[in-house]
């Protein structure tokens, strides 16, 4: 049964308690009748139970395809302009140019059967009728090559129906998925080691030192994982913004970064309220400038040789900055003296600018 039936249920469960459900006190709403309630009971499971008694061809499936599908799916379900593709994209999932289609990526045919009934055609969503649904499901299968040209779906056929992607679709399985919520007398963050994280998105800055950095993907995590190792690639650098971090309150980490002319880093916004900005005239002549929105990652490339500093706007009083040297730090005793100023509008840590710079002699 669906959602909104159980919750009717439920209701009208408490208010017959109350022996108010047949008087409606309120003057509003009607009462739901079975006939009603099937209207909103239209969901077809993954296992297929919701399917309705009746059926459809593939051969069948092709000219109502034709006529009520094709001019925005295309004939073979390439997709007119830009409408959605239904069809192709096999073994495209884990390239850089993912093509999802129902054949490439749905994990279950029934909701195929579920969406076109429930939402196609676009222009008149809920028009087809059963076997007319049953036929075009059918015929957008066998575009896929994942139903034969005689394959008729009925009740059963259809819920036998295997998607080549289903094995890609899992129960998150990893530790911490199964912890129960603490609420009170809870352990100390401190102590915690975590096994797994995802690169420059999980915080790390609560919990024990180094724990985290070296941390192992779950096996079956490769593809959150992926752009962890991407990042981790020569060349390429992650800076986390965080509210706690393992040199204080309010800072970037690693603070202090040192990398080679063409290099890039990928600023993350792993806590909320932070941005990261380059300071106008703390960078070198030339040197590339930005500016990333609140809460937004933002990568930059650095082809220019020389230091860079650059803050969290709304946290700047409390010196969140950061500094970056590009090849050798030339510009080094400029910066130095340019960045008197911004020092002096720290209100707190105000030996964090010129600690970080002297870590660059
Ligand atoms: C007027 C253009 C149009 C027509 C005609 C049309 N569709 Fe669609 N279809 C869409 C659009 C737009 C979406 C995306 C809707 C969304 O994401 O909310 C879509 C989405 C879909 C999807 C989901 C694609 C995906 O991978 O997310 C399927 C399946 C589908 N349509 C099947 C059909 C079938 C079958 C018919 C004929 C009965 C049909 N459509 C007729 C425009 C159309």
């Amino acid at each position: 049964m669906c959602k909104s039936l159980s919750v009717t249920a439920l209701l009208f469960g408490a208010l017959g308690m109350s022996g108010v459900v047949d008087s409606m006190p309120l003057g509003i709403g009607e009462k739901a009748t079975a006939e009603i309630i099937a209207g909103w009971d239209i969901d077809v499971r993954p296992d297929g139970k919701g399917l309705p008694v009746g059926q459809g061809s593939v051969v069948e499936g092709e000219s109502l395809y034709e006529a009520q599908c094709a001019s925005c799916h295309g004939l073979f379900g390439e997709g007119e302009g830009r409408w959605p593709v239904l069809a192709g994209g096999e073994d495209t999932l884990d390239t850089d140019d993912p093509e999802k289609t129902v054949g490439s990526y749905w994990p279950y045919a029934s909701t195929l059967w579920d969406y076109i009934h429930r939402a196609m055609p676009y222009p008149a969503p809920q028009s087809l009728s059963d076997d007319e649904t049953y036929a075009i499901s059918a015929y957008v299968l066998y575009l896929n090559d994942i139903v034969d040209e005689d394959f008729v779906a009925n009740k059963e056929t259809f819920a036998a129906v295997k998607m080549p992607n289903e094995p890609n679709f899992y129960v998150d399985n990893r530790p911490d998925v199964k912890n129960t919520r603490c609420m009170n007398d809870c352990l100390d963050p401190s102590t915690f080691d975590i096994v797994t994280t995802i690169n420059g998105i999980t915080p790390t800055g609560h919990f024990k030192e180094d724990s985290g950095v070296a941390a192992s993907h779950h096996d079956q995590n490769t593809l959150t994982a992926t752009p962890a190792v991407a990042l981790a690639n020569k060349g390429a650098h992650v800076v986390k913004m965080l509210n706690s971090g393992q040199s204080g309150a309010m800072v970037f980490e690693p603070a202090v970064l040192k990398i080679s002319i063409g290099d890039t880093v990928t600023f993350v916004p792993a806590d909320g309220g932070h941005n990261s900005a380059s300071v106008p005239g703390l960078i070198p002549s030339g040197g590339v400038s930005w500016e990333g929105d609140l809460n937004e990652q933002v990568e930059v490339t650095f082809n220019k040789e020389g230091v860079y500093v650059y803050q969290c706007d709304p946290h700047v009083m409390m010196a969140m900055v950061g500094v970056i040297s590009v090849g050798s730090p030339s510009n080094l005793s400029e910066i130095d003296a340019g960045s008197k100023e911004l020092q002096s509008r720290f209100v707190m840590n105000q030996e964090r600018l010129s600690g970080y710079l002297a870590e660059l002699k």
